[in-house]
């Protein structure tokens, strides 16, 4: 028995000695952001749309899909996200030409579908807020991501918008981007309030049948 719990402890504590040794990363900034907020997702579709695909795809998705679960109708999706030269059940390419990326930039920007399950959306808040001016280069260099080859395309945006908008267009964007990499959150989310008020409707009725059960019985 004593064996048992041992290995059991082993098991429970095994995940965080393997997370803790991940090296040393900058801390992630928190995106505070929420799959709820249908205006933020449709924001930060427009934004993905006018700052990230020149470069990058998210081409698990297509433009139906997306407008259905953001609130828009088949037009807009395409007027907004690739000002009408898509048609509605395509996948969202980039518009980059291939070969292009690794080209000028040394390096092919990656669809970017997943990369919110792949590195969570605090990162990609972080990442895109992490560029800072290399002061002896005179170069940007971001801190998540040392020596990158994206460029900092969201420069003019830090330079002019106002601070909070500009903390809002990134979370935007980081939102539109957790969305992308699992959609069917959304639905899950709607139906998990709907399970949990379900669950505590039975809790109750339990409650009462018990009650009645036991109204006649001496104890
Ligand atoms: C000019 C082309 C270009 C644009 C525009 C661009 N990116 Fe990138 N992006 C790249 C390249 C190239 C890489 C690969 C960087 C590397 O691995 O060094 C990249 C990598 C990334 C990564 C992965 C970082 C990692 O840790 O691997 C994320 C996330 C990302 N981009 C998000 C965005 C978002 C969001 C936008 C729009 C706001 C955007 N990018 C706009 C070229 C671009």
């Amino acid at each position: 028995m004593k064996r048992f719990f041992s290995i059991l402890t082993l098991l429970i504590a095994l995940p965080g000695v393997v997370f803790a040794s991940g090296g040393h990363q900058p801390e992630l900034e928190k995106a505070n952001n929420s799959l709820a907020d249908k205006d933020s997702l449709q924001r930060g579709a427009v934004l993905f749309s006018n700052y990230c695909m020149a470069c990058h795809s998210v081409k698990y998705m297509r433009y139906n899909r997306i407008a259905r679960d953001i609130g828009w109708d088949d037009d807009t999706v395409v007027a907004k996200m690739s000002k009408g030269t898509a048609r509605v059940v395509d996948n969202v390419e980039t518009r980059m030409m291939p070969g292009v990326g690794q080209q000028v930039l040394g390096k092919t920007p990656p669809d970017l579908s997943l990369m919110a399950r792949l590195r969570g959306t605090d990162y990609i808040y972080s990442f895109l807020r992490g560029f800072e001016l290399d002061e002896t280069t005179g170069e940007w260099d971001n801190k998540l991501l040392q020596g990158t080859s994206m460029p900092h395309v969201l420069e003019n945006m830090q330079r002019h918008f106002k601070p909070e908008d500009y903390v809002q267009s990134t979370r935007d964007i980081a939102n539109f981007l957790e969305y992308v990499g699992e959609p069917a959150k959304l639905q899950r989310y709607d139906l998990g309030w709907k399970v949990l008020a379900f669950l505590f409707l039975l809790i109750i009725l339990t409650y009462l049948l018990k009650k009645e059960y036991w109204r006649d019985v001496k104890h």
